[in-house]
């Protein structure tokens, strides 16, 4: 694991983003692996921003994200499909047929799940992007997720709806349940770039990095692969030892 700590969330993203810059230039049809939640829009910002100032094209990118909560309606505000669309893929001449989000409202979820790893397994992931929840989950892998585990129907951990009530209007429409890589899929990628911001991730990060691999810190896996770079601020990376 390669770990980088910048003073600044500014400065992490700016960092990041030429790195996603150049490695699109490098391989225009690159297969991205993405992540929602809030860490990292500001990403997606300086994305979008290099896009329309620098003009690199995202024609031939395919992108697979993580997860999907399960129930919400089509084009809900809060539906990752719809977040995705309005973080990102509409501000980039992305070929939506190319970016892909498990569909939460599959009519046989189970076939869902079997479909999304048959096209991961036909797309190998370049770089997977991730963020991490406070109880180190990756995806929405919870504590306690097999680590060979293909992607799947999972419950929400009560922790992590607490933390994203915040994107709805109250806890009852928070879904109980989701779709999302598992983690087995997750570590098929050929790279791995984990980012944390911000004090609550201090603990999840600090195990991830530096506890014992173990299923309750699902990111602790993270350290079996070979190819993995975490992005913190200093806030994130408060409780490491060793910097
Ligand atoms: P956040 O979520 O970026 O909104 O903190 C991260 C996660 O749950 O993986």
């Amino acid at each position: 694991m390669k770990v980088f700590i910048f003073d600044t969330k500014e400065a992490l993203f700016d960092n990041l983003a030429n790195k996603y810059v150049e490695r699109i230039k490098q391989q225009p049809n690159i297969n991205l692996g993405l992540a929602t939640g809030g860490t990292p829009v500001p990403l997606y910002e300086k994305l979008i921003e290099d896009h329309k100032t620098n003009k690199t094209s995202w024609k031939e990118v395919k992108t697979f994200n993580l997860d999907e909560y399960i129930g919400l309606p089509e084009g809900h505000e809060q539906s990752y499909r719809t977040f995705m669309n309005n973080v990102l893929f509409d501000h980039i001449d992305i070929n939506k047929d190319n970016t892909h989000i498990p569909n939460g409202n599959a009519k046989d979820l189970a076939m869902e799940a079997f479909n999304y790893d048959k096209l991961l397994e036909k797309n190998q992931i370049d770089i997977q992007l991730l963020g991490i929840g406070t109880n180190a989950h990756i995806g929405f892998n919870e504590p306690g997720s097999k680590f060979d585990s293909n992607t799947i129907v999972v419950d929400l951990a009560e922790e992590t709806r607490e933390a994203n009530v915040r994107f709805f209007d109250s806890m009852d429409e928070v879904p109980t349940t989701a779709i999302t890589m598992g983690i087995g899929s997750i570590l098929k990628a050929k790279k791995i770039i984990l980012v944390a911001t911000g004090s609550s991730k201090a603990e999840a990060i600090k195990n991830t990095i530096e506890g014992p691999i173990s299923t309750s810190v699902p990111a602790s896996i993270l350290q079996a692969h070979d190819d993995v770079e975490i992005y913190l601020d200093k806030e994130a990376a408060r409780l490491l030892e060793n910097k």
